[in-house]
């Protein structure tokens, strides 16, 4: 076997299949139906407390006794900035007033970085699920050591070969490089500096230059997707997107409609929903946010405001501001179970040409 499939074997993974971790969207139901499948069901907790989050890992491990892998983002807390703030609040309040209301008074960090977070550090080395990763950077290297210590296996998203490297020196087990396609945030260490680098030229580079594993996210959404993953050096494929059909999902009914409709068509890379990089389909915020033209308060603070008017404007039927967040590959999504989607990603990867010998 492979030294770069050796992880996905002491796993228990039979396919090389990572339902991406989706704060917000994937569920307990959803990563236990991923991992007795045979891929890796995986839980974003960027979103949730503590408790929550401990919460979430009991509630998959009643589902399911197989790997779990939690996902953690690594951001540097978030500075506040009246000035920027002042400025978004002031774009934004024409639309709160489509709504009858105004902009919040302030902006908050609704949502905390695992960096430097040690209750949530401790409950996860109490907790121990089988894999944990990070995105948005690294975090502190003694939890990187404790968490490999305590026999975890690491990941971490990379955009660059400048951050793969890092992930590297940092002794982290395996990669995800993830293309500019890839649905939800970027995973970019420092925001202002993002190569966005596609899938196909990522991977590759990375297989070349990293000895670590790589597994390829971004665009891919079928087991053709996956083979070609494979072919260009990946050892595996973590699709998000794919995944946010399943009923199991949390994804809202409005979300799944959009999906389904000719708006998939149309996504964009914005930071005016959260304050970070991100890509969805597009809405208002996007246009919103390309018209300010200023820069926007730091991820989570952005996020307060975009969450408030989404709010306002979906209590009554509205869903222009929402955070769908998808991929270049979203008209390719499928509405099936997630156990389902796992057997016929297999079936269909087993068609595809295998990698070249
Ligand atoms: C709805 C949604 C939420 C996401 N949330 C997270 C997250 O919490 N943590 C993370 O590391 N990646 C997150 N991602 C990014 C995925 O890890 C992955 O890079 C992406 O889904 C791959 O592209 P695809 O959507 O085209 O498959 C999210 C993606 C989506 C679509």
């Amino acid at each position: 076997m492979s030294t770069h499939t050796a992880w996905m074997a002491r796993l228990g993974m039979r396919h090389p299949i990572i339902q991406a971790p989706m704060a917000g969207i994937s569920t307990p139901a959803l990563a236990a139906a991923v991992s007795e499948a045979g891929g890796l069901g995986s839980l974003g907790i960027g979103a949730s407390t503590t408790e929550q989050a401990r919460q979430q890992i009991a509630q998959t491990r009643a589902l399911t006794g197989r790997a779990v892998h939690i996902n953690l983002f690594c951001h540097q807390p978030a500075q506040a900035d009246a000035q920027r703030e002042t400025a978004w609040l002031q774009q934004l309040a024409p639309e709160f007033a489509r709504f009858g209301t105004t902009p919040p008074a302030g902006l908050h960090e609704i949502y905390a970085s695992a960096t430097g977070n040690a209750a949530l550090q401790a409950m996860l080395l109490q907790e121990r699920p089988a894999v944990v990763s990070f995105h948005f950077g690294l975090p502190e290297q003694g939890l990187i050591d404790a968490l490999r210590a305590a026999g975890i296996v690491t990941l971490a998203s990379a955009t660059s070969l400048d951050e793969a490297r890092r992930i590297e020196q940092a002794g982290v087990d395996v990669i995800v490089a993830q293309g500019v396609e890839a649905g939800g945030h970027r995973g970019t260490f420092d925001p202002g500096q993002d190569s966005l680098m596609g899938t196909f030229a990522l991977v590759r580079v990375l297989a070349r230059h990293t000895r670590l594993p790589v597994v390829a996210a971004g665009g891919i959404m079928d087991g053709e997707g996956i083979a070609a993953a494979l072919r260009l050096g990946a050892c595996a494929a973590q699709m998000g997107t794919a995944f946010i059909l399943c009923p199991e999902s949390a994804a809202s009914p409005a979300y799944r409609a959009e999906l389904r409709s000719e708006r998939a068509h149309h996504t964009g890379i914005t930071a005016a929903i959260s304050g970070r990089p991100a890509r969805g389909i597009v809405n208002r915020l996007h246009a919103l946010g390309h018209r300010h033209g200023l820069p926007l308060p730091d991820y989570p603070r952005t996020y307060d405001a975009g969450k408030a008017l989404h709010q306002a404007a979906s209590a009554q039927g509205c869903s222009d501001y929402a955070a769908h967040w998808a991929g270049q590959g979203a008209p390719l999504a499928r509405a099936m179970p997630a156990a389902e989607l796992v057997r016929v990603l297999a079936a269909e990867l087993a068609l595809s040409p295998g990698p070249a010998a």
